[in-house]
């Protein structure tokens, strides 16, 4: 058993953050790659994880290493199969990596006792394509759970369930049952739920694909406003590249389990050098005349070159390119 699983079995508290070389070195590389230099809250260093079925075995991630930036959005794409829904399941240990490591601010996730991994996912919120919500309960009651469930006080539950609500703009859906509402708004009821623990990390996969074009906005406006707000650092995957082009800061994309691109959105989206980084941006250039895909690439550059914050809560887009001359 590692020191940090020694020291911390049975308390449920999060060992402080490992003394690593790997975790020193990727942290380095980060404050090196982005436009912000964010500091280092996620990194991820050869992770290896197999499957064993009945004809024998698929390998589903290969040698994977990158990092994620604290408060920073961070696309994960590729075919399907590619592993991403394995790797993004490694963040909350609900699948386990047989090499490697995932450290959270340093912390090896795998090192944790199930004490410390209850609270580990507590900080970690997650959001899917289908809700997941209990149509039995009303939205109130769905947000209440969770916290019923940590023995948060009925006076606090409330308090917190309210002020969820305010958050993503349905206080008067609080008695509402699911089947009342709109797609758009059973997934602002799926990232009120994710937040009620307060975490530092939300994690999205598929979250808008079974929306319209206009609740997805909407629902990535909101995912935008809370990581700006909130200081969270999202990790996302999807198939809609537009998704990626939109919220995204920096994109890794995977096939068969290894890494074949990361960077910067606007310099992967621009230039890309891997053919299944070309194939998946194939639909979204498709039919876009050479001089408008090149003034879109420099739009891109352009946004991820200004400061992250300039304007307060605004939405990122309309307002950074307003003040771009
Ligand atoms: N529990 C499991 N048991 C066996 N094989 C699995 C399991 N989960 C995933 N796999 C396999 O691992 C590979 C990666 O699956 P994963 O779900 O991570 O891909 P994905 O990139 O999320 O795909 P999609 O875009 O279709 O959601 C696939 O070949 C899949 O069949
Ligand atoms: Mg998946």
């Amino acid at each position: 058993m590692s020191t940090i699983a020694q020291a911390e079995r049975g308390t449920g508290q999060l060992p402080p953050p490992a003394d690593n070389a790997a975790w020193s070195q990727l942290s380095e590389q980060t404050s090196g790659q982005t436009k912000t230099d964010l500091e280092t809250h996620l990194a991820f260093i050869g992770i290896n994880k197999q499957y064993t079925i009945p004809t024998g075995a698929v390998q589903a991630l290969r040698d994977v290493s990158f990092t994620v930036g604290r408060g920073e959005i961070f696309g994960i794409i590729g075919p399907s199969g590619a592993g991403k829904s394995t790797l993004l399941r490694t963040i909350n240990a609900l699948e386990l990596a047989d090499s490697g490591q995932v450290l959270i601010d340093g912390v090896d996730v795998g090192s944790l006792d199930e004490a410390a991994l209850v609270k580990l996912r507590r900080g970690i919120g997650m959001i899917f394509q289908h809700f997941n919500l209990l149509s039995s309960r009303t939205v109130r009651d769905n947000l209440g759970l969770p916290l019923r469930v940590a023995g948060v006080a009925p006076d606090r539950i409330r308090a917190r369930v309210d002020s969820l609500l305010d958050l993503v703009g349905l206080r008067d859906k609080a008695d509402v049952y699911p089947a009342k509402l709109s797609g758009g708004q059973k997934q602002r009821v799926g990232i009120a739920r994710a937040l009620v623990h307060e975490p530092g990390i939300l994690l999205c996969d598929e979250a808008t694909s079974a929306l319209d074009p206009e609740s997805t906005q909407s629902i990535l406006g909101l995912v935008r406003d809370i990581s700006r707000r909130m200081g969270l650092s999202v990790v996302l995957i999807t198939h809609d590249m537009g998704v990626i082009r939109e919220i995204c800061d920096r994109v890794l994309v995977l096939d068969q389990g290894r890494v074949v691109e990361q960077g910067e959105v606007w310099r992967v989206f621009g230039d890309p050098q891997a053919a299944a980084t070309r194939a998946l941006l194939r639909p979204l250039l498709h039919g876009v005349p050479t001089d408008l895909a090149t003034q879109l690439v420099d739009d891109l550059e352009a946004v991820a070159k200004l400061p992250r914050r300039c304007c307060g809560s605004l939405p990122y887009y309309s307002y950074c390119l307003r003040h771009r001359a």
